[in-house]
C-alpha cells in the first residue's frame, strides 16, 4: 500500500487537478472533514470504482470552520491526518488535498458566500444557522480548485446532500453528484466522526436514534401513513432512552418539505443530542 500523494497548498492542488482534466482523466472527488470511518471510506471506494481505469479518485480533508456555530465543536472536532492517509492510502485514494491553515481556504477578508435557500431552512438549517451557507460555500470552493466530473457524498446527511444537488443544478456546476447510503454499525448506529464523543453509557443511548428510525420504517411497511403519528412514536422513543430531541421530521425526499401522509420515499430525519453530542440519522420509508 503506498500513501496517497498529500497536497496542501491550494493552487498547486488547482494545478495539479487542472492537468489531470486536460490530459482527459475524469476526476472523482470526496470531500470530507477527516477523521475517517468506514462510512466515509465506502465513499472512497465507490470513487477508486468511478474513477478506473481512466481517471484519479481524490479526496479532501478539510475542517470547515464556516460551517460551525460559535458555540458548536470547531476546536475539539477530532482529527488525524496521518491515519486518514493511511486509511485513504488502502482505499485506493490517489490524491488528498488537507489545508494545514483554514486562512488558505477562507483568507481574511473572504466575503462571497452561496445561500440554497429552501432547501436549507428547517431541519438541521434550523438548529445551526448559516451551517449549510459554510457548507455550500465550501463545497463550491473544493469544486473550483479540484474541477471535478463527479463528487461523492452521503445519505447520512440528507439535507446536505439535498443543498449540493441544489447548489449544483442552480449554479451549473456540471458536476455529477453521487448519494451513497448510509454505512451502520453491526447494531444499527450511524457511523459519524462525532462517536468518538460518545462515553459506552452514551454510545449505548446513542441507539435509540437508528431504533426509532426503524420502527417507523417498519410501522410504515404496515401500513402507517400518518406522519404525525410516526413522529410522536419517534420523539417517545428518544425521549425514553434519556436522548434530547432537535428535531423528528418526515419530509418529501428533493424539497425536504414535510409531508402529512407518507408517501413511498418520504424521509424520516431525526437529530438528537446524547449528552453533549448531536447526532443524526435519517431512513426512507417504504
Ligand atoms: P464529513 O462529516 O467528514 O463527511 C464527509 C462525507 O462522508 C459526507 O458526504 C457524509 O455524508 C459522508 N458520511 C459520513 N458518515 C457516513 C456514513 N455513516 N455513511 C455514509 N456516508 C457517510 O460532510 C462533511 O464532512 C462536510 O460537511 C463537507 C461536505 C466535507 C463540507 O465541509
Amino acid at each position: 500500500m503506498s500513501l496517497p500523494e498529500l497536497v496542501t497548498d491550494p493552487a498547486a492542488w488547482q494545478a495539479r487537478c487542472r492537468a489531470d482534466r486536460e490530459s482527459g482523466k475524469r476526476i472523482v472527488l470526496v470531500p470530507t472533514m477527516g477523521y475517517l470511518h468506514d462510512g466515509h471510506l465506502s465513499l472512497m471506494l465507490e470513487a477508486r470504482r468511478l474513477a478506473t481505469p481512466r481517471g484519479v479518485a481524490v479526496a479532501s480533508v478539510f475542517v470547515n470552520p464556516t460551517q460551525f456555530g460559535p458555540t458548536e465543536d470547531l476546536s475539539s472536532y477530532p482529527r488525524d491526518l496521518q491515519g486518514d492517509l493511511e486509511k485513504l492510502g488502502r482505499a485506493g485514494i490517489d490524491r488528498v488535498f488537507a489545508p494545514t491553515d483554514p486562512a488558505q481556504i477562507f483568507a481574511p477578508g473572504h466575503e462571497t458566500w452561496i445561500v440554497v435557500e429552501k432547501v436549507s431552512q428547517g431541519l438541521c438549517g434550523g438548529s445551526r444557522p448559516g451551517h449549510f451557507r459554510g457548507v455550500a460555500t465550501v463545497v463550491s470552493k473544493l469544486f473550483n480548485l479540484t474541477l471535478p466530473h463527479a463528487a461523492l457524498f452521503g445519505e447520512k446527511d440528507y439535507q446536505q446532500l439535498a443543498v449540493i444537488r441544489a447548489m449544483v443544478r442552480d449554479l451549473s456546476f456540471g458536476v455529477e453528484i453521487v448519494g451513497m447510503p448510509i454505512v451502520r454499525e453491526q447494531d444499527g448506529l450511524a457511523l459519524s466522526s462525532r462517536n468518538a464523543y460518545l462515553s459506552a453509557g452514551e454510545r449505548t443511548r446513542a441507539l435509540a436514534l437508528s431504533r426509532a428510525l426503524f420502527e417507523a420504517r417498519d410501522a410504515a411497511a404496515r401500513g402507517e401513513r400518518d406522519a404525525a403519528r410516526l413522529r410522536a412514536r419517534g420523539r417517545e422513543r428518544l425521549e425514553a432512552a434519556g436522548a434530547r430531541v432537535d428535531y423528528v421530521e418526515i419530509v418529501h425526499p428533493i424539497t425536504l418539505a414535510p409531508v402529512e401522509r407518507v408517501e413511498p420515499g418520504s424521509i424520516m430525519l431525526v437529530a438528537a443530542f446524547v449528552g453533549a453530542t448531536r447526532l443524526i440519522d435519517n431512513v426512507r420509508l417504504p
